[in-house]
Formats: C-alpha cells, sequence, structure tokens
C-alpha cells in the first residue's frame, strides 16, 4: 500500500522554515508514503459568492485533497493563531457546504517558529477547525519547533541529533495514525 499525504504549509513565503520543517518531516518517513505539497498561494481570497462557480485553483486544491490518504499540516504562528493564507485555503475547500474536501482525512500538525511556544496557539486554533471540519487529528506528541542555528543541516534534514530523535517519534506516531485511519 502506499500512502499519499498532502502537504498544506501555512507560510507561503519563499524560505519559510515551515516549508523546510516539511520536506525534513517527509525525509523521516518511510517507504510508502509520498508527500505532495498542495499550492495555496494562487487561491483567490474566499468570497461565499462564489461558492457555486469555484476558481480552477480551488478545484484543483480540493482534487488534490481527495487523491490523499492523509493530510500534512505545518504552519507558523501569526500574532498567536494561523495565518489568514493557511486559513483561506481551508475555507475554500469546505465549501460548498455539505462539499468539503476535508472530511475524513486524518491528518497532522506541527510547525515551527522563531518564539519558544510558538506554533502553539497557530495548532490549537488549527485543530478547532479540523475537528469541526471532521478531520480526525494526531493528538499526541504535540511538536512546538523553534528555529535554531543547526535545526537543518547542508541538505535540509534535521542536523540536530536530539530533535531528529523527537521529530522521529513524532512522524513514527503520524505514519501509525495514517495508517489506522485507511485500514
Ligand atoms: C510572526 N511571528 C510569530 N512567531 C510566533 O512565535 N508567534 C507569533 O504570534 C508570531 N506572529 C507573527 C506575525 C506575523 C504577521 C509575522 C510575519 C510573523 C514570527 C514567525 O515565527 C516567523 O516569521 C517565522 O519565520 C514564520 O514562519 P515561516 O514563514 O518561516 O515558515
Amino acid at each position: 500500500t502506499t500512502y499519499r499525504i498532502g502537504v498544506v504549509i501555512g507560510s507561503i513565503r519563499k524560505d519559510s522554515f515551515n516549508r523546510k520543517l516539511a520536506l525534513a518531516l517527509a525525509a523521516l518517513a518511510p517507504e510508502g508514503f509520498t508527500f505532495e505539497h498542495l499550492r495555496i498561494d494562487d487561491l483567490p481570497l474566499y468570497n461565499q459568492d462564489d461558492d457555486g462557480n469555484q476558481a480552477a485553483s480551488v478545484k484543483r486544491l480540493k482534487t488534490e485533497i481527495a487523491a490523499c490518504q492523509g493530510l500534512l499540516f505545518v504552519t507558523p504562528e501569526y500574532n498567536r493563531s494561523m495565518p489568514g493564507v493557511l486559513k483561506n485555503a481551508i475555507d475554500h475547500a469546505s465549501r460548498p457546504y455539505g462539499q468539503s474536501a476535508w472530511a475524513g482525512k486524518p491528518a497532522g500538525v506541527i510547525g515551527i517558529s522563531v518564539g519558544a511556544i510558538g506554533t502553539a496557539l497557530a495548532q490549537q486554533h488549527l485543530r478547532n477547525v479540523l475537528a469541526y471540519l471532521d478531520v480526525p487529528t494526531l493528538g499526541q506528541p504535540e511538536a512546538f519547533v523553534q528555529v535554531k542555528d543547526d535545526l537543518f543541516d547542508d541538505k535540509g534534514h534535521i542536523g540536530n541529533a536530539g530533535t531528529k530523535k523527537f521529530l522521529q517519534g513524532w512522524v513514527d506516531k503520524y505514519v501509525a495514525w495514517i495508517k489506522t485511519h485507511n485500514a
């Protein structure tokens, strides 16, 4: 069995630490897991008037989600919540009412920020939204990663041994969660 994971990154900036973290996490996953980054930077601002006529980029996102066996949300924290670009993408793919692409897709939530407890509140807000959208989300372990100089090596893998061990444990639990929900 192969598992296609749709990766949703809450930052659209070029040098995003969250994007780097997503790539490093994928490298910790076992064979059979593929990670596809779902594009959200070309979605229009959500407008309910367009529910009956969704933009091509919105339809694409929904089709990509439908093709996935799991989701991985990797998000920064903006002003103690999730970034607007992420909420915008979530809102788009949740519509029209009754035709949400998210429902039932198992997920993991993780994030990295410059602040010590950074992303904790963003992750908690995101969990609230995902609970409503019927997305079974891995509860434990939680992971709040802080930007450090030695975090990534020059290949983009996790360079810090302790952090690598911790994140390997997270990925192992995430992988088991995805498998359980696709059994
Ligand atoms: C931030 N940042 C931030 N960090 C944090 O830990 N808690 C927060 O509430 C905020 N708030 C916030 C608001 C806005 C508008 C910006 C631009 C930034 C800092 C944030 O952690 C940092 O910019 C990260 O580098 C963002 O993640 P990416 O883009 O590197 O993935």
